[in-house]
């Protein structure tokens, strides 16, 4: 009787709802690129042209290929530096300090900015267009919600956890193999393996179909862009398709996985018991940022691996010799040319840091790339060295509580991937200019060309 009632009066009102979402939506998203984006740019843009070295960093593509020179005149002046964004930090102790501290937080307050950047933030806020930098994803939520989430995924990642998965990383890395065994000339060694290797293993560990993996290959690659500051309308346009269609896939398998769950960790997240169970918010925000994590990072350290060691020959000799070396290989990729280069944190108090008053609310950039070639650590920084006996003290991972929960299997899926790579094709050479990839948090390679034999 009740439904008989209620159906004509709730059904247009929720066709009117989605109607007026479809018609505010090209409004919302250029709310949103105005306040995250173009906003950003015009600020950086001034800064670096001002001589500001961050800015400089975030926003000129010929210091993107090879930032080394500008973190080098970072460091000259000093551990912690004022800069357009506030404080920078190329010095390793200070990074790891930061990444330890309680007194740091990834969360920024946003009362504290103008009224209208909070009404653009909340006006343009719609759960099909968040990324993995946009709360509630854990990469940027403090305790005690960070505690939560975490909780909830660090299980399918534990030590004994990720050494179940090697057959399975193993199988799929000869199976990609096998199918590049015919190719004659030059293959692009990131579209035939490197991409392909990670996604199909989150795809297994997370139960999503592996038919799909182009698409999430397409929609990731787009919406990786949207963990850097300034992007012009068009590129975010591309990257707001990406996330629309990876939630619309997500929202599906949630659906599927709810009727039919598997043994995965995602049919785990979706069937949690009432007083554990994630919001529709949160379980988009945390299988996103897993599945993303998950392929958009360990394909730039594969392909860093192979560049480094096209380039130092007898390292990869070295390597095919004595194959316990691919751990401390793998480090020494991690730490010479780490494919996350920064991540940021704000004071959530007055602090003091490297000798300086450091006011609540500050916001304190660390160059995690520029960290792992402190020569206070790491003795001649610049030399890629895969014996290097530290290489291990690299931050690539970041620190602290928000240290990656997928550390342990990026490094298993780049030590088995890059061996079985290197046994397989030994005589495999880079032909041709590697192309880097457009982005700036992310560093690896687009197209990289080679022949295998
Ligand atoms: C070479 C590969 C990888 C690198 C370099 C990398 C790097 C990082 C870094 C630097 C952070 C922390 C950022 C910060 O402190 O602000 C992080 C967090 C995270 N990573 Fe990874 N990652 C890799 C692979 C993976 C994989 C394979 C997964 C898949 C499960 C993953 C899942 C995550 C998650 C869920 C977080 C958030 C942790 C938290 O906020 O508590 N990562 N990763």
């Amino acid at each position: 009787m009740q439904t008989t009632v209620e159906a004509p009066r709730t059904a247009p009102s929720v066709g009117r709802g989605r109607l007026a979402a479809v018609v505010q939506r090209p409004a919302r998203t250029a709310v949103r690129w105005g306040v995250r984006h173009a906003l950003p740019a015009v600020f950086l843009d001034r800064a670096a042209r001002r001589g500001d070295l961050v800015a400089r960093l975030l926003r000129d593509p010929s210091v993107r290929d090879e930032p080394w020179a500008v973190h080098e005149r970072l460091r000259e002046q000093g551990p912690l530096v004022p800069t357009s964004l506030g404080l920078v930090t190329t010095s390793h102790a200070v990074a790891q300090e930061v990444l330890r501290s309680e007194s740091f937080g990834v969360a920024w307050d946003r009362s504290v900015a103008p009224g209208w950047v909070r009404w653009a933030l909340r006006f343009g806020d719609e759960l099909d267009a968040t990324g993995v930098a946009e709360p509630p994803s854990m990469l940027v939520v403090d305790p005690p919600d960070h505690t939560r989430f975490r909780r909830l995924v660090s299980r399918a990642f534990t030590p004994r956890a990720t050494a179940a998965s090697e057959p399975m990383v193993r199988r799929i890395a000869e199976d990609l193999l096998d199918a590049l065994e015919p190719a004659r000339d030059t293959t692009d060694l990131v579209a035939a393996y490197a991409a392909q290797l990670p996604v199909l293993v989150i795809a297994d560990l997370l139960g999503v179909p592996t038919e799909r993996r182009e698409d999430f290959l397409r929609w990731g690659a787009a919406a990786a862009a949207t963990l850097d500051p300034g992007l012009p309308l068009r590129r975010y346009l591309s990257a707001e398709r990406g996330l629309r269609a990876m939630h619309a896939f997500l929202r599906g398998h949630f659906e599927r996985l709810r009727r039919e769950p598997g043994e995965d960790l995602v049919s785990r997240l979706v069937t949690l018991p009432e007083d554990e169970a994630l919001t529709e918010r949160e379980l988009h925000a945390t299988v996103m940022l897993l599945l993303g994590a998950g392929f958009e990072t360990t394909v730039n350290l594969l392909g860093n691996a192979v560049v480094l060691l096209d380039a130092h020959r007898d390292q990869w000799e070295g390597l095919l010799a004595d194959p316990a070396g691919w751990p401390g290989a793998v480090e020494e990729v991690l730490r010479l040319d780490s494919p996350v280069q920064l991540t940021g944190r704000t004071a959530r108090a007055d602090v003091s840091l490297a000798g300086r008053a450091v006011p609540a609310g500050t916001r304190v950039t660390l160059l995690l790339g520029a960290a792992n070639r402190d020569p206070a650590v790491f003795a001649e920084p610049d030399r890629f060295d895969v014996q290097r006996a530290n290489a291990r003290d690299h931050l690539a991972f970041s620190g602290g509580i928000h240290y990656c929960v997928g550390a342990g299997l990026a490094r298993l899926e780049a030590v088995v991937g890059l061996q079985a790579l290197a046994e397989r094709f030994p005589r495999l050479r880079v032909s041709g200019t590697p192309v880097r990839r457009d982005l700036q948090t992310l560093r690896g390679f687009e197209r990289l060309p080679v022949t295998l034999r």
